[in-house]
């Protein structure tokens, strides 16, 4: 099989590299990515060397440069590549709309042209907004409501594959995931943000009141979910891809500070987004009938993904592109 992942050199995408090629010994991937600050080479350096890899650093909204690349021929493409950081998109909109909604309908229009058989759309469980306190999980039929630019562009983008699928007959599949955590995340975002705090005896961040309550996933629970719908879902479908609870930022802090023995007074409130997301879990059952379900209880992942950042505390402490606390370190 020969697979094309987009915005494979950040966090989840590069993850599922590694997962695929550690499992698949016949398979090629080749990486397209324009290596934003989200990006980090070391994430796939143990496999950069690899012939049944390739790395081409380029941007998903530029036609001739997606065009060559697709010329290759590639069955499946697994689409990472997206501007991500929710608390950033309120600064510029603008680069979220290009690359996260321009950029996939260039990779849908390429797709097409080159007759990729099945075409992956990685997706966010925000694009169906909040629920309220006793409302039942979001399914895939809940109304797309997002709240911010970042989601409304994750919405937009869902809209145009459902489109290429009915219009085209393109064979798109959409996955929704949940708040993803584990190993190779930036250290701007949250679950990193706090190890990092907590590492350092500083102030471990949660923003706003630390209520806001999600269905967090570990990424390797992720990959094989996404292994699933590249392989067996039909196109034109939509699946949720959740954690196993529900469970608000505080609590996720109190989990992270417990497993390194630092007291939860180092917690410090920061300031939100005006709106966010106060409760966003997902029904995964459709998901489940394909044969998936997460492995990872969240102490179980957190236990992973903290002894992996403190075991590698020397490397991401002194790479540039970790911003984040890293002076606190
Ligand atoms: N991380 C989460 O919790 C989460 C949850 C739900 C959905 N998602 C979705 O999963 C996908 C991956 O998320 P992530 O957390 O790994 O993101 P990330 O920010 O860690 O990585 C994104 C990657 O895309 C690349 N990229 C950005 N713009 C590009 C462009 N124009 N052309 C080519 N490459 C580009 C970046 O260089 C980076 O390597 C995204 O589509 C995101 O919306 C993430």
């Amino acid at each position: 099989m020969k697979i094309l992942v987009t915005g494979g050199s950040g966090f989840i995408g590069s993850n599922f590299i590694r997962y695929l090629m550690k499992k698949y010994d016949n398979w090629h991937i080749t990486n397209l990515d324009s290596l934003t600050y989200a990006a980090n080479q070391k994430n796939l350096e143990t496999i950069e060397r690899d012939s049944r890899y390739g790395f081409i650093k380029g941007d998903i909204t530029d036609l001739l440069v997606v065009g060559e690349v697709l010329k290759q021929g590639f069955d499946v493409i697994v689409n990472f590549a997206a501007e991500t950081g929710a608390e950033w998109n309120l600064l510029d909109a603008a680069v979220f709309t290009e690359t996260n909604v321009k950029g996939v309908q260039v990779l849908l229009d390429a797709s097409l042209r080159y007759g990729v058989k099945k075409f992956v759309q990685v997706s966010s469980y925000k694009v169906y907004g909040t629920l309220k306190p006793d409302d039942p999980p979001f399914t895939e039929e809940s109304p797309l409501s997002p709240v911010s630019p970042y989601a409304a562009g994750k919405a937009s983008a869902d809209l145009l594959c459902g489109a290429y699928f009915r219009e085209h007959g393109l064979p798109v599949v959409v996955a929704r995931f949940a708040e993803n955590y584990g190993l190779y995340q930036h250290t701007g975002k949250f679950v990193p943000r706090l190890i990092a705090g907590a590492v350092a005896g500083g102030i471990v961040p949660v923003s706003g009141d630390g209520l806001c309550a999600r269905c967090w996933i570990y990424v390797e629970d992720s990959c094989r979910a996404l292994e699933q719908i590249m392989l067996k879902a039909l196109p034109g479908s939509v699946y949720n891809v959740g954690g196993p609870e529900e469970i608000t930022d505080i609590e996720v802090a109190g989990i992270v500070l417990k497993i390194l023995g630092k007291p939860e007074s180092l917690i410090v409130f920061m300031r939100d987004r005006p709106e966010p997301e106060r409760r966003c879990t997902v029904d995964s059952s459709r998901l489940r009938k394909l044969g998936w379900q997460p492995e990872y209880s969240l102490e179980k992942g957190l236990e992973e993904t903290v002894w992996w950042y403190w075991e590698n505390r020397q490397w991401w402490r002194g790479v540039e592109v970790y911003g984040g606390l890293r002076e606190l370190m």
